[in-house]
């Protein structure tokens, strides 16, 4: 790979050969590049805790070279775009750049450029794609069923502002299952119903084999929300009564950070068919193997 900029660019083998890799790298498998050989740089400029933090963690047991970069300390407070922010970091030689950015597609111009050397992997685009998000997803629900041809998917809640269901509805699609969608209308869109359905909540919950929940994107509504946390809760959550309903086999899911009580119930966060826990495990792993992939693309 030289880029890891949408989920939709990966072919279906690449995302396997992903998946494989992690699983690999979780069973202990090592890829040990020489010291000083290859500088990832994480840059953010928006908040994270576990795409930043797990990036972190996969280059350090990868053994790379981690630049530190802080956007509130950086010349970016002098006025500094991020593209001259990349093109500095690709002169100091750095390898990979992981970049979240509150602009859908901000990539375009970086890898357009003629100078600019490093490989870009996305860690969020505004409310484009998360494609490490997706792989690290898809990652879970393989280990649990082992397969996705005509698994029943249900993406539930703030799927307009959600960057995580969008890669999600592609690829899972594209993989075979079958895509559902639920949650306020006024934050579904049309354009969604080429990749899935939408339906009530309370018809999807008994039948899906996995339920995945998505944020209340406070920070993306400009203050306009027309529903408490509580009214939200009742009506488009996975409450305690709905978590009984669930097949004894599926699986809930969340990308996480969770607002409790609001998506879904605070004791099914962690409840037995819960895997939100090991998708912030499995993305140390899968983000492992797409350094991996990105960095052997480069030698
Ligand atoms: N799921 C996710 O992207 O979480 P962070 O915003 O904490 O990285």
């Amino acid at each position: 790979l030289k880029h890891l900029l949408t989920v939709e660019a990966l072919t279906d083998q690449e995302v396997m050969g992903l998946i494989q890799r992690a699983q690999q790298f979780k069973q202990g498998a090592r890829w040990t590049p020489n010291k000083n050989q290859y500088f990832v740089s994480n840059l953010f400029f928006e908040n994270s805790t576990r795409t930043h933090k797990s990036f972190e963690v996969a280059e350090k047991k990868l053994g790379l070279d981690v630049i530190d970069f802080d956007a509130k300390t950086s010349s970016v407070q002098k006025g500094e775009t991020l593209y001259d922010t990349v093109l500095t970091m690709s002169a100091l030689g750095v390898d990979v750049a992981v970049i979240r950015h509150g602009d859908e597609n901000y990539y375009d111009e970086l890898i357009q450029s003629k100078t600019i050397q490093c490989s870009i992997v996305n860690g969020g685009d505004g409310s484009g794609q998360h494609p490490t998000q997706c792989l690290l997803d898809l990652m879970t629900i393989y280990q649990e069923f082992g397969h996705f041809n005509g698994l029943k998917v249900a993406i539930a809640g703030d799927i307009t502002h959600s960057r995580v269901a969008k890669s999600n509805m592609q690829m899972l699609k594209r993989l075979g299952a079958e895509v559902f969608f639920s949650g306020p209308e006024e934050w579904y869109d049309e354009s969604f119903d080429v990749y899935g359905t939408y339906r009530p909540l309370n018809e999807l919950v008994p039948e899906v084999d996995v339920m995945m929940l998505l944020r209340v994107q406070h920070e993306r509504h400009d203050g306009q929300e027309s529903f408490s946390k509580e009214e939200y809760h009742e009506k488009y959550g996975l409450t305690i009564e709905r978590g009984k309903q669930l097949k004894p086999s599926a699986i809930i899911m969340h990308p996480a950070p969770v607002n409790r009580d609001v998506e879904i119930a605070d004791s099914l966060v962690e409840s037995l068919q819960s895997r939100i826990v090991p998708q912030m495990t499995n993305g140390v792993y899968i983000r492992m193997a797409i350094l991996e992939a990105v960095l052997r693309g480069k030698s």
